[in-house]
């Protein structure tokens, strides 16, 4: 049985979340959280313990961390990829941290393990930083469930403008965002479209941050394949070490190849960390990168194979000039009719309950 929590946020604003108790195990919904400065050690503890991410992390440093001045922004209370990078040879590693309380945690390790003569630690945004001299090796995991929702275009681009040398390499070398078309209900699997129990501290965190309820990105953990039933594609692609755009438009068409319902798209990470590699695809691989449903129409369209989802998506920097907004709309041509959808998924704002799911999620 699903059930109503009240959330207060800022000692006043209240609202009813739809929480399902069972959904502990398998497919559930969270709130994307990476996005956002809410980072606990529980968080750092997911990060840490992903043995596919970290593995990928450490093969691509021992390539091209030997030799180098590196540096790590947001490097977390474990400093983990500065210290990889000493670990691989590195000649110095320079790390960055934003958040004051991982700050402080960082700091303290660093001392702990006695690195403080190789790494570097320093607190702030790296866009308002400087390093002498520059590296000539940038690392970080500011990537996104959807692939550029962290800002990684913004910083890795003034990253390279600023604290690089001309000839630096990034790693990771590029990633993308896939779209499939889906049904909410089917890649839930057997739970309901309602959050999880431990979604509520998470959401009570970024709506305090927000200063205000907002349509919180939907995050949803280990979707059942199953229900994803069109083609997939590219609606994002950034190129760390290329062209790399913080703003871009992507329009790509999707096959329905099984009969079922869409109401929505799903967007999942593939990360590139060297150029050669295969990437870490977020849908087929187990890692701690989920999956974002994002809402479109506002009811289960029947569609049968060979009907057709043309996507446009619009990726924006939102006013704070570094975590984007993705303006998704589609087309659904079916035997019965054409069907126009649309769902605008911001960082942050006052946009509430603009779509019947989130009515559904906050009642
Ligand atoms: C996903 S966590 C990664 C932590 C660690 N590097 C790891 O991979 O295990 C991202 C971290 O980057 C920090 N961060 C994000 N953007 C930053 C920026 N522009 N400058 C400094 N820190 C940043 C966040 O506070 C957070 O600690």
């Amino acid at each position: 049985m699903l059930i109503h929590h009240q959330l207060t946020v800022n000692g006043s604003s209240t609202t009813r979340v739809l929480i399902d108790p069972d959904a502990g195990q398998g497919s559930t919904v969270w709130p994307s959280v990476g996005e956002y400065p809410i980072y606990d050690e529980v968080l750092y503890d997911t990060l840490s313990s992903d043995a596919l991410r970290n593995e990928r992390f450490r093969a691509a440093l021992r390539k091209l961390a030997p030799g180098r001045v590196a540096l790590d922004i947001g490097t977390g209370q474990y400093l983990n990829w500065a210290r990889e990078s000493i670990r691989s040879g590195a000649e110095h590693a320079v790390a960055m941290e934003v958040m004051d309380e991982t700050f402080r945690a960082a700091e303290h390790n660093l001392r702990a393990w006695n690195l403080d003569h190789s790494i570097t630690l320093l607190h702030g945004n790296s866009s308002e930083l400087t390093i002498e001299p520059q590296a000539d090796l940038c690392v970080a995991e500011i990537i996104g469930s959807i692939a550029g929702a962290e800002g990684a275009a913004a910083i890795f681009s003034d990253a390279r403008r600023r604290l690089m040398t001309d000839d630096g390499v990034v790693i990771p070398d590029r990633c993308t965002t896939q779209a499939a078309g889906v049904c909410l209900r089917k890649v839930l699997d057997r739970h309901k479209i309602a959050f999880s129990p431990s979604a509520v501290p998470h959401l009570t965190k970024i709506f305090a941050w927000n200063q205000g309820f907002f349509d919180v990105r939907l995050r949803i953990k280990e979707p059942d394949p199953r229900g994803v039933i069109t083609t997939s594609a590219p609606i994002e692609e950034l190129h760390f070490n290329g062209d790399l755009r913080t703003e871009q438009e992507q329009r790509v068409e999707l096959e329905v190849d099984r009969a079922g319902h869409v109401d929505g798209v799903l967007l999942w990470l593939q990360l590139f960390h060297l150029p050669s590699c295969p990437p870490l695809d977020a849908l087929a691989h187990h890692t701690s990168w989920a999956s974002v449903y994002i809402p479109l129409f506002p009811s289960e369209i029947p569609v049968e194979r060979g009907d057709r989802l043309a996507l446009t998506v619009v990726t924006q920097t939102s006013d704070d000039g570094i975590h984007p907004d993705y303006h998704v709309t589609g087309a659904l041509s079916t035997a019965n009719g054409r069907y126009i959808g649309e769902h605008i998924s911001a960082h942050h704002g006052h946009t509430f309950r603009s779509h019947p799911v989130y009515r559904t999620l906050f009642p």
